[in-house]
């Protein structure tokens, strides 16, 4: 065939695997690409419900994960066996996704083998390195590699800009979480998860919660514990809480015992995507230390109160759709008492714009993709208005194509 392009998409947890379906699945659509999809399997139950929610199964499956592997663990078996696929399979490109151990192991093994990364979501940035640990340096990191950055938002694209990468190689896509979310959330059936089953008849208002950053394990995830302890037994009558729970034993440690007795808290397994998102929809309030939740929240005006000291994700908290609480057990209670006691306070947030996707972000990396090869005019970024942004200059469009063949 041609002027197919063999493209290598590199991802192993649940919220890559989310992000990066609807472009697997368009790639398999495009007459252009011939996608080779590859996962470390750094996440196992997580992963494979997402393969099953959207109907991939991967070429590649490495396998990686261990039950309380360190990260110097991690990040080896990963790009050992990275390294050999990529040589085997000889792509033109290998896309890689977001910010974790997989990402950053993806793009070092292409890079070793001098074949161009795209990087899906770039230029998200905190501006402390240790915060999210270890995501803000796996980002920044695979920024120095990468030829083509997906960038969300304008703000992430500016982060980019700022540490010298050509404008040429950035592209605003939108985040393709929100065309992820729209295809999960067209369906109509119950919840798969039997604890769940009645949610939607239940009078009372429901909050999701999730926790599981790294930079919160111990004191701080005890700080969140003593705060949903409180909230639940304040609001016994008419809030009930919602948690599905992460696996990681180490957070499970410092979660169920302070949390299992409670009757308004319901404690479930990580939830299959179409629940959770089905969740997020009958949801009154979220309260998150997520990255991927903070971008869907707004997209279904819903609050989001993130439990973090700093975020990556600055524009929901601009327009108003999220606002950070922090970890501290009084900080958490009185910012979700507000909102559950001011009316006016939540309609604030919950009108406020979703700055994260329009649906067709997909369409913009593919896009990107066929522009990167010569074989296609660069994306009207995501925000742009059509007249605002005129067509790439000729000589740009050679610039960026040198890139790919180096
Ligand atoms: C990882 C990412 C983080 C991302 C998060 C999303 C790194 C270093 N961290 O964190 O950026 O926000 O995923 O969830 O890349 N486990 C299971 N089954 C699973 C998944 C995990 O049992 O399906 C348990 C295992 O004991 C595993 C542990 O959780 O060792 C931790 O998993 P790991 O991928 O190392 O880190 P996360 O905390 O999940
Ligand atoms: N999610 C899910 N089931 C759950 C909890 C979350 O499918 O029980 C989805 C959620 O909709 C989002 C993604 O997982 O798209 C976020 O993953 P996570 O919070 O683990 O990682 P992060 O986004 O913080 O990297």
């Amino acid at each position: 065939m041609p002027d197919v392009r063999r493209v290598m998409v590199v991802y192993g947890t649940r919220p890559e695997a989310i992000k990066v379906a609807p472009l697997v699945i368009g790639l398999t659509k495009a007459a252009l690409f011939e996608p080779v999809v590859v996962v470390t399997g750094q996440h196992r139950e997580m992963l494979d419900q997402v393969h099953e929610t959207f109907g991939i199964e991967p070429d590649a499956d490495l396998g990686i994960m261990r039950q309380g592997q360190t990260l110097a663990e991690l990040t080896s078996r990963a790009v050992s066996g990275l390294d050999g696929l990529v040589a085997a399979c000889r792509p033109d490109v290998v896309v890689v996704q977001g910010d974790t151990t997989t990402t950053l192991a993806g793009a070092l093994a292409a890079f070793y083998h001098r074949v161009p990364v795209v990087h899906l979501e770039a230029g998200l940035r905190s501006g402390d390195l240790y915060s999210p640990f270890p995501e803000e340096a796996n980002r920044s990191l695979t920024s120095r590699i990468a030829t083509l950055h997906l960038a969300p938002t304008s703000d992430s694209a500016d982060n980019l800009l700022r540490e010298g990468v050509p404008a040429e190689l950035v592209v605003v896509t939108g985040n393709t979480v929100v065309d992820a979310l729209l295809r999960s959330t067209c369906t109509g059936h119950g919840y798969r998860e039997p604890r769940l089953a009645g949610l939607d008849d239940d009078g009372r208002r429901v909050i999701v919660v999730t926790a599981h950053r790294r930079e919160s394990w111990g004191r701080r995830m005890e700080g969140i514990a003593r705060a949903l302890s409180r909230l639940a037994a304040a609001g016994r009558r008419d809030v009930r809480l919602v948690f599905p729970m992460h696996p990681n034993p180490e957070l499970r440690r410092t979660l169920l015992p302070r949390l299992g007795r409670h009757p308004n808290i319901t404690l479930t397994e990580p939830l299959h995507y179409g629940d959770f998102a089905r969740l997020l929809r009958r949801s009154y309030l979220v309260l998150t230390d997520s990255g991927g939740i903070q971008e869907e929240a707004p997209s279904l005006d819903k609050p989001v109160l993130v439990m973090r000291d700093t975020t990556e994700r600055p524009e929901a908290i601009r327009t108003g759709a999220a606002r950070l609480v922090g970890t501290e057990e009084d900080a958490i209670v009185a910012g979700v008492s507000g909102l559950l006691h001011s009316p006016e306070e939540y309609r604030r947030m919950a009108r406020a714009r979703n700055p994260y996707g329009d649906g067709r972000a997909t369409e913009r990396a593919l896009a990107a993709l066929a522009h990167l090869f010569g074989l296609g005019p660069r994306p009207v970024p995501f925000g742009a208005l059509p007249e605002q942004h005129p067509r790439t200059e000729p000589a740009v469009a050679r610039r960026t194509r040198r890139a790919v063949s180096r």
